[in-house]
């Protein structure tokens, strides 16, 4: 089966893009690259290859021959979503919903998309998919309207399937420190203190990538009429927390780590999610991680590559920072394309967080530390690296 991987330079990309490969399918990713300089440490997995290109920039032809489009690549989070809205609409939803019904005069059978639980914004009660979305954010309201428009595609060849993930936590070597777990481990480790400015209680559920990308892969190879058209929340119920439930569990994850709750809210968005759904219509998925699981993977992380307070606040981890940076230097344009060539691109040196470092110094750093615990961490199958 062959697949069209986008967004496979990700956080998540990262980590589904190795295990389509270990399962067998002809995988090729396809990323712009705006985060390409990150690289946190090498897990030696074996990757698809990956042609540089942007979403925007796709025709039918480039989808000709594909069996399914797993769709990652867009502007992934609220902050960058609410400065700049006008990209993000162009980037999440106009492009997002061109490159399905590209993918459908292609004959491109499945088409799945990274949705989001942000979809539901805020109340009381738990979410179901059939709960009016009701998003707070331009990032959640592109969401919305692409799972509108894209199932209005659909037809006997074109299969979408949608699925909400739940927020993301977990290491990645593609590592991002904006998501609320991963950020709280950051500060657990470099300054051995989480101090929180607001009161914690906005509800959020929380689900590792490592699920994620096994819910994308279960979407995939599922029945037809099991995922045809639907929405499927990708999480489980019992990780519905509050915020400061998080910062308690990643302080109990971090031995010495001090914990301090602010009074303030300041947080709109607060929503609890069903996972009933998706039990029901993909029985082979589960989720294998708890988030105490993943606040002990970053504190076994941490320590195998000697994770420093320059690593965690290096632009390429934080999304904004990295494109404000990629922009202020010139090296993109306003609308985010690339102001060079990708040959012009590869012969630059990287600059990272103020030093020169080239993404194999990075990834030596990472990978010869890591490879001595090898038998000890879930995070270092033997396989060729693949940066
Ligand atoms: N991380 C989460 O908490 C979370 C939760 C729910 C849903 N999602 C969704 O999952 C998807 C992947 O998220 P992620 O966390 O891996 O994000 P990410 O920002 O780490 O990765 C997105 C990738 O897409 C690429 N990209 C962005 N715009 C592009 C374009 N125009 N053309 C080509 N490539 C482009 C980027 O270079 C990047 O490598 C996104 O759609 C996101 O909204 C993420």
């Amino acid at each position: 089966m062959r697949i069209l991987l986008t967004g496979a330079d990700g956080y998540i990309g990262a980590i589904l893009g190795p295990k389509l490969v270990e399962r067998g399918f002809d995988a090729i990713g396809l990323d712009t690259g705006f985060y390409r300089r990150g690289w946190l440490f090498d897990d030696r997995r074996t990757r698809p290859n990956v042609i540089t290109r942007d979403v925007r920039q796709v025709s039918v032809e480039d989808l000709r021959g594909f069996d399914a489009v797993l769709h990652l690549a867009e502007l992934s989070n609220d902050p960058l979503a609410a400065q700049d809205p006008e990209i993000t609409f162009a980037i999440n939803h106009r492009a997002s919903v061109n490159l399905a019904r590209m993918c459908r005069d292609a004959k491109v059978a499945r088409f799945i998309y990274a949705s989001s639980c942000s979809i539901y914004g805020a109340g009381s009660d738990q979410k179901t998919e059939e709960s009016a979305p009701q998003p707070l954010t331009a990032y959640a309201q592109c969401k919305v309207l692409v799972e509108r428009d894209v199932a209005n595609l659909r037809d006997e060849h074109f299969t979408p399937v949608f699925l909400r993930n739940a927020t993301a936590f977990g290491a990645s070597p593609r590592q991002r420190f904006d998501l609320v777990l991963n950020n709280l481990c950051g500060w657990a480790w470099t300054i051995g203190e989480i101090r929180m400015t607001s009161d914690g209680t906005p509800w959020r559920p929380f689900v590792h990538i490592e699920d994620i990308a096994d819910a994308m892969i279960c979407a995939l190879e599922a029945p037809l009429d099991a995922v045809a058209g639907e929405a499927l929340n990708v999480g489980v119920d019992s990780q519905n927390y509050q915020a400061r439930e998080i910062a308690e569990v990643v302080a109990g994850a971090f031995p010495g780590c001090g914990l301090t709750i602010g009074d303030s809210s300041g947080d709109d968005r607060s929503y609890r999610a069903s996972f009933a759904k998706i039990r029901d219509r993909l029985p082979a998925f589960r989720c294998r991680w708890s988030v105490e699981r993943g606040a002990e993977q970053f504190r076994r992380l941490f320590d195998e590559i000697g994770f420093t307070k320059e690593m965690f606040h290096a632009a390429p981890y934080t999304r904004l920072s990295e494109l404000q940076h990629l922009r202020s230097t010139g090296q993109l344009s306003s609308n985010l394309h690339w102001t060079s060539s990708d040959d012009e691109r590869a012969q630059m040196p990287s600059r990272y967080n103020g030093h020169d470092l080239s993404l194999s110094e990075i990834a030596v750093t990472g990978s010869g530390q890591a490879m001595e615990k090898a038998g000890s961490s879930n995070l270092m199958p033997a396989s060729a690296a693949g940066v």
